[in-house]
């Protein structure tokens, strides 16, 4: 699937695409977002799973949001991101959250959320933050 080489090729370099996949992208829950050109080529990704948060609410893990760098900073991001709330809200709502790389920290905030306890380090990924928001139900 497209989403997977954008996913390796952005966040997991060292990896090959199939490593990327996981078990879980094939939930009948999950959904895939991705930003393509006129041209065709996919310059943006990102995925939700219906996952309880790491403090035990139910809800939904934003994963893997990734946006090709000559297209960052034009809100390709923030579409996506606006994408992955409808299907969270359609899907009943809850807690969206994600394990944040620092560097993302303010494209998150930016989008409603706030950090959550303290810093990791993820060996792949070098330090992150657990973020969260409240996403309300479709009516
Ligand atoms: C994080 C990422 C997905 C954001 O995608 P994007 O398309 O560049 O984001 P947008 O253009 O929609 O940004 C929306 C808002 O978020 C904020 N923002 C985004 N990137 C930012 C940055 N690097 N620094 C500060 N603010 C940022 C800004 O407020 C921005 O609005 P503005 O451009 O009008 O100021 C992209 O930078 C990316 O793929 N980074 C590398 C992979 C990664 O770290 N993914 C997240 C893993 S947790």
């Amino acid at each position: 699937m497209e989403t997977f080489a954008l996913r390796q090729r952005v966040l997991r370099p060292s990896l090959t695409v199939r490593d990327v996949e996981t078990p879980r992208d094939r939930d009948v829950d999950t959904a895939h977002v991705i930003a393509r050109l006129v041209t065709g080529e996919v310059v943006g990704t990102g995925t939700v799973i219906r996952e309880e948060s790491p403090w035990g609410e139910a809800g939904w893990r934003l994963r893997w949001m990734a946006v090709a760098p000559d297209h960052r900073r034009r809100g390709v991001g923030a579409r996506l991101l606006a994408a992955l709330v409808e299907h969270v809200g359609a899907g009943g709502g809850g807690t969206l959250w994600c394990v944040a790389r620092l560097s993302a920290v303010p494209f998150y905030e930016r989008a409603g959320f706030t950090i959550r306890g303290e810093p990791g380090d993820d060996r792949d990924t070098g330090p992150t933050v657990v973020m969260w928001c409240e996403q309300v139900a479709d009516r």
